[in-house]
């Protein structure tokens, strides 16, 4: 109950802090691939078997648009496999996360502007701040978080407590759990 307690208030500071530094949040250097790497993403495998909404982790506050948001989740080839029971975590180099996030099921079912953060695996040592994750805000994939930069740090803090699937909150792990 307490420790529970204090991860909700954790996350109360992160998503406070979340308002106050969005507009001004540092980004860093890219450093994964550029954007035309997922630009075929519904292509990929679906982690999701259906579009999440509500906060199935306890963990999503009002980030990904939110509890009302209906968010599916796409894995490339190098990492599919993860999520296919073929190969264990930590995600190899090279997987990137697609997270598509629609504000209610009409925009979801017309496919209507989803936003799109990402994770993108990199080398180990990258980014040990950011377990080697390049967190990446947007589909033009400009904004880019590693390292101690703003971004890097603000999806970090909260993906953190998922540090034990790789920093991954939904994955084949996730469902087994959960079945
Ligand atoms: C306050 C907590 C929180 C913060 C901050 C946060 N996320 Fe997430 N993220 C989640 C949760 C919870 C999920 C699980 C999916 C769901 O419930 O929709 C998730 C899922 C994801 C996924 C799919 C893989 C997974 O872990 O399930 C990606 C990709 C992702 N987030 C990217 C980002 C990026 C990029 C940022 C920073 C711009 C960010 N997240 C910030 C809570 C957070």
């Amino acid at each position: 109950m307490i420790v529970k307690l204090s991860m909700k208030l954790k996350l109360f500071a992160v998503l406070a802090l979340a308002g106050l530094l969005s507009a001004c949040m540092s980004t860093s250097p890219q450093l994964g691939p550029d954007a035309s790497a997922w630009s075929d993403y519904l292509s990929w495998y679906k982690v999701t078997p259906q579009a999440e909404t509500g906060d199935p982790t306890g963990f999503l506050g009002s980030v990904h648009d939110g509890r009302n948001a209906f968010r599916q989740i796409y894995v490339n080839s190098l990492g599919q496999g993860v999520n296919q029971g073929t190969q264990n975590l930590p995600y190899p180099e090279g997987t990137i996360l697609v997270k598509e996030s629609f504000n209610n099921e009409a925009a979801l079912e017309a496919r209507r502007s989803p936003d799109l953060t990402l994770m993108i695996k990199l080398a180990s040592g990258e980014s040990p701040e950011t377990g080697d994750w390049e967190y990446v805000m947007g589909a033009d994939g400009t904004r880019r978080g590693t390292g101690d930069s703003g971004l890097g740090a603000f999806c970090r803090d909260c993906h953190l407590f998922a540090a034990g699937h790789d920093y991954n909150f939904i994955n084949s792990a996730f469902y087994d759990k959960n079945r």
